[in-house]
């Protein structure tokens, strides 16, 4: 793999999708995201990564449409406007199309790309393998270290509880078997870091900052 996360083909295009990822950590969620795509890439070879990766590298763009005091109530345990949820997609296909179409990249099939941009969380389905793929790299993201991380201070719960919503909620969402061997591997060695300090006394001696006060126990 060379240096760089993105394709010199995505380059341009992520620069121009940046500006519609600064609102809840979406731009952070698709640079992790899209490094797990290309990992589930070299495990899955068959998927077409020049529709995988132009679809993670696009896929949330249309948050940024959605007025952000909204936001966490359309994600999280208990979402009250769905619908929110649909209309990011939509606006992603149609921002999605217009920097997909500026930027005309070889050989990637427009059409294809937003075809899995749409539905890309209301639809639990894969509805192909490329589909599958991205989904898992969506997905696959909340088991992520960063993902965790992000998730505990959107809600601002102990970490303990994100690794529970996960292995109930997320992890058998996966669809791929490369994918939830990624999720169930990051979340079993959560669960074992998180008891680190039952059996030792002290938490991990290295290891993300954490907060000197509240509950978080990152
Ligand atoms: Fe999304
Ligand atoms: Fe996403």
């Amino acid at each position: 793999m060379d240096d760089s996360v993105f394709l010199p083909r995505d380059l341009p295009m992520w620069q121009d999708a940046k500006p519609y990822l600064d609102v809840r950590n979406n731009d952070e969620h698709t640079i992790v995201a899209y490094g797990l795509a290309r990992f589930l890439l070299t495990q899955i070879p068959e998927a077409d990564e020049s529709v995988v990766l132009p679809a993670i590298l696009l896929h949330d763009v249309g948050w940024k449409m959605i007025p952000e005091d909204l936001l966490l109530l359309a994600i999280g345990r208990h979402p009250t406007r769905l619908d929110l949820v649909r209309d990011h997609e939509l606006e992603g296909v149609r921002i999605a199309r217009e920097i997909l179409e500026r930027h005309r990249p070889e050989g990637v099939d427009i059409d294809a790309v937003l075809e899995i941009i749409d539905g890309h969380d209301t639809v639990k389905e894969a509805r192909s393998l490329n589909d599958a793929v991205m989904k898992d790299a969506d997905k696959g993201w909340r088991c992520t270290w960063h993902g965790m991380r992000t998730i505990a201070g959107w809600y601002d719960v102990p970490l303990h509880e994100v690794l529970q919503m996960l292995r109930e909620r997320s992890n058998p969402m996966m669809l791929t078997d490369a994918g939830r061997l990624y999720a169930e591997a990051q979340t079993a060695t959560m669960a074992a870091e998180l008891e680190i300090e039952t059996f030792l006394g002290r938490a991990p001696e290295h290891g993300p900052p954490r907060r000197k006060e509240g509950k978080t126990t990152w």
